[in-house]
């Protein structure tokens, strides 16, 4: 979160993934004076994740500088789920911590699932 680039809504937000190797990568929003071309800090932890070769998440935290606890937008649970089971826990964090905790299969009960396609 404390690296958001957020020039434009100033709502800096962090997420964190635990790789399947055990190690935490995060991610923050990164904003765009094109404003569609930003992405959320979910979307720039899973390219760090994936870059470090990693293909599963095994836990998941997010916060926001802004809000009580940030639940990720539709886009990003979509993208998590690609890499978490239906049991894998977000955390929904403040700047004290946990606030809530939920699973993959709560944020996205209807998900579309690639198996089809390979
Ligand atoms: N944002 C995230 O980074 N993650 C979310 O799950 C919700 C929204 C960002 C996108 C944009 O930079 C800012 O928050 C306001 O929407």
């Amino acid at each position: 979160m404390q690296t958001a680039h957020a020039p434009y809504s100033h709502f800096p937000v962090g997420a964190a993934l635990r790789g399947a190797d055990g190690r935490v990568y995060a991610g923050s929003n990164v904003e765009n004076a094109s404003y569609p071309q930003g992405q959320c800090a979910e979307t720039s932890a899973i390219g760090a994740l994936v870059a470090a070769g990693q293909t599963e998440i095994t836990e998941v935290a997010v916060v926001a500088e802004r809000m009580d606890f940030c639940p990720p937008c539709g886009g990003c649970r979509q993208r998590l789920a690609e890499f978490c089971q239906p049991e894998t826990k977000l955390y929904l964090c403040d700047n004290g911590g946990v606030v809530e905790t939920v699973t993959m299969g709560d944020m996205l009960p209807y998900g579309f699932k690639g198996d089809i396609l390979k």
